[in-house]
């Protein structure tokens, strides 16, 4: 079987990809830019690293040599367009057949958010390539509330600009399990998947989520959006991200942002995880 290739493989969603992929027995093409990063990953059965950085065109056509089906993410970047149209060029001159691309809920080419707009961008010119694509769209990962286990672990409390409204935040986990049957089962090329959660959850019904598994008051404070953009900002954030992420909170705030996708259960067949799955297995984080 010729191996998938796999970018962002030291990132949070790539690395679970390698992770599942290598589970299957299905051998994989882990692009990294540093080796050094990529830790346990490449002493999985059947993954190899290759070295490569989609801001060097040059370095890719020796990692795609070989692959016809590969799982394309990589950070949240103003370069983002540029680096993914790169990807593409040097993909279809090494002929690779499908590319299931990780993108994000509400991408479009006329959104208000960046990372909406830039994602949207890509998509189309995936889609124009001439290239299979599938597209993967996922809501707020659950990890997200790594970024707040400092202030949970010390003094009981997160801050986050969502008001009182429900969230259908998705487990990185199972975002990569609908990637791996996207990349190894026939019938999901032209498709595009809104990945969700298996249910909206109120960021009082986290605090109350994770009071109940550490045994100790976990409380949400609501703060406006721009007292979420100061803080970022003061935490050494780009201006760019910060404002783009307040607005983003801004939107889920006003109880946009809580439809529940099929897509998970249909993909792999089982409903996702849920919030208080996502707590009890990565308790030792806010402890
Ligand atoms: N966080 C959320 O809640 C959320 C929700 C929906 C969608 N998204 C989307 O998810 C994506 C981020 O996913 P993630 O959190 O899994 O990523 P991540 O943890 O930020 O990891 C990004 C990966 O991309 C690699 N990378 C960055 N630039 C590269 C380049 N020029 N060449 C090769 N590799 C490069 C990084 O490598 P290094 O280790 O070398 O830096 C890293 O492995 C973004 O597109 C974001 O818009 C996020």
């Amino acid at each position: 079987m010729k191996p998938i290739l796999v970018t962002g493989a030291t990132g949070t969603t790539g690395a679970e990809v390698v992770r599942q992929l290598a589970a299957r027995g299905v051998p994989v093409r882990a692009l990294v830019r540093d080796p050094a990063k990529a830790g346990a990953l490449a002493a999985l059965p059947g993954v190899t690293l290759v070295q490569a950085d989609l801001a060097k065109p040059e370095t890719l056509a020796a990692a795609l040599d070989g692959v016809e089906r590969a799982y394309l993410v990589t950070s949240p970047d103003p370069a983002q367009v540029a680096l993914h149209s790169a990807f593409f060029k040097a993909a279809k001159a090494a002929g690779v057949k499908h590319i299931v691309r990780h993108s994000g809920l509400g991408a479009d080419v006329n959104s208000p958010i960046s990372l909406g707009r830039w994602h949207g961008e890509s998509e189309r010119e995936l889609e124009a390539s001439g290239i299979a694509w599938t597209h993967l769209q996922p809501h707020l990962f659950m990890q997200f509330f790594h970024n707040h286990a400092a202030s949970i672990r010390d003094q009981g409390v997160f801050y986050a600009p969502l008001a009182d409204a429900a969230v259908s935040m998705v487990d990185v986990r199972d975002i990569a399990a609908a990637a791996v049957v996207a990349l190894t089962e026939p019938g999901h090329e032209g498709q595009r998947y809104a990945i969700t959660g298996p249910a909206a959850v109120s960021f009082a019904e986290a605090a109350a989520t994770l009071s109940a598994a550490l045994g100790k008051p976990v409380q949400y404070v609501a703060v406006t959006p721009d007292q979420a953009r100061e803080a970022m900002l003061g935490g050494g954030m780009p201006e760019w991200l910060a404002t783009d992420l307040a607005n983003m909170f801004g939107f889920f705030a006003t109880g946009q942002a809580a439809f529940v996708s099929p897509a998970v259960e249909h993909l792999t067949g089982k409903p996702g995880h849920s919030f208080a799955d996502f707590v009890r297995d990565n308790l030792v984080a806010f402890r």
